[in-house]
């Protein structure tokens, strides 16, 4: 089979861990695929940096919407990150141009997810976003794929690896919040801005993704309820502690008698919960079903390596389906179709 040609826009901590990883699992993924995956074409905004891969056999775009509809590609990695700007204008120029676009931009999702679903579902193309929700976790394709028939009552979890990794250590080793977000940020964990992490915004674009897949409704992030990590301290720490309880930053969605409940804050859980055990930069994702029962998903949610590997899941995902392939709607069901949010009172 012809070899599938990739379009990287964006070499961050994420992009550059994913043309690393595409280099040097080059003849696994073939093993797996069946036929190779290759770096085709590249931008950025710094063309001289070194970024440990030798990017020299793909053509260099300095605009990524000139790449998005011009380089020769079949798939279009949009890891530039932000909810308008080059992010979006690149994203859908892709998918009008009918390129598959893979993505971890859960701001761009949360934002103008049903629109770009809808554009993709319209063209018969793939938008996979495994790497938008938890990192590494493959949450996408289990809710997506692996629970049909199931009806979700409830979803939630550790959503945001750079609040978990501060309470964390600020419980652990006793040290400030402030010098534990230093290194969140020093380890590629944190947002470009990291407020979006620590005040829940972050952890609020992954929740809004997930109630849209769990629920077939609209995605609605003005609709959370949001509370930050900023305002805990040690005293609330130790407080919590002392009753028995670990502070976690959760995101949750449920159903309820008025509508679908979503709400993004910090909570006490048991120490003795499983939710307690998860430590640092992993994350966790509940989630509670009629025929399933209850499951619970964990693994590293930041970070450029498990990043990538969710992003390569999802272009390999491209690279196996024949053309016209589709998984059916991109949240679960159509765009056009997806219920009003209700919004819980
Ligand atoms: N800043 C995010 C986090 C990256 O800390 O979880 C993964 O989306």
């Amino acid at each position: 089979a012809e070899a599938l040609r990739v379009g990287i826009a964006g070499l961050g901590t994420v992009g550059a861990s994913v043309a690393r990883v595409l280099a040097e699992k080059a003849a696994e993924l073939t093993r797996q695929c069946g036929r190779d995956i290759i770096v085709s074409a590249v931008s950025a905004r710094d063309a001289s940096r070194d970024r440990g891969v030798d990017l020299s056999g793909a053509k260099w775009f300095d605009d990524p919407v000139d790449l998005a509809c011009n380089a020769d590609i079949d798939v279009f990695v949009e890891l530039i990150g932000g909810e308008e700007g080059a992010a979006r204008a690149s994203v859908t120029a892709a998918l009008e141009a009918g390129r598959h676009v893979v993505t971890a931009n859960k701001a761009l999702l949360s934002r103008h997810g049903v629109e770009l679903a809808g554009i993709a579902e319209e063209r018969g193309i793939l938008l996979n976003y495994e790497a938008a929700v938890a990192g590494g976790i493959p949450v996408i394709k289990t809710m997506r794929e692996a629970m049909a028939g199931n009806t979700v009552s409830r979803v939630f979890g550790i959503l945001n690896g750079t609040c978990n990794y501060i309470l964390t250590r600020m419980e652990a080793e006793g040290l400030s919040f402030e010098d534990c977000l230093k290194d969140a940020q020093r380890l590629g964990y944190a947002e470009a801005d990291p407020t979006f992490d620590i005040e829940g915004n972050d952890t609020a674009h992954k929740l809004s993704i997930l109630t849209s897949l769990a629920f077939g409704s609209r995605i609605a992030p003005d609709d959370i309820y949001l509370e930050g990590i900023s305002n805990i301290t040690q005293a609330d720490i130790r407080a919590a502690s002392e009753l028995g309880y670990r502070i976690k930053l959760l995101g949750v969605a449920q159903r309820t008698e008025t509508g679908i409940e979503q709400r993004v804050h910090p909570t006490m859980v048991p120490t003795a919960s499983v939710i307690a055990q998860v430590h640092g930069v992993t994350n966790a994702v509940a989630i509670e079903t009629d025929i399933l029962g209850e499951l619970l998903l964990s693994g590293p949610g930041a970070g450029g390596n498990a990043t990538a590997s969710a992003v390569i899941g999802d272009i390999a995902d491209i690279a196996k389906s024949r053309p016209g392939f589709q998984h059916g709607p991109v949240f679960g069901r159509p765009a056009k179709e997806l219920h009003p949010y209700v919004r819980a009172r």
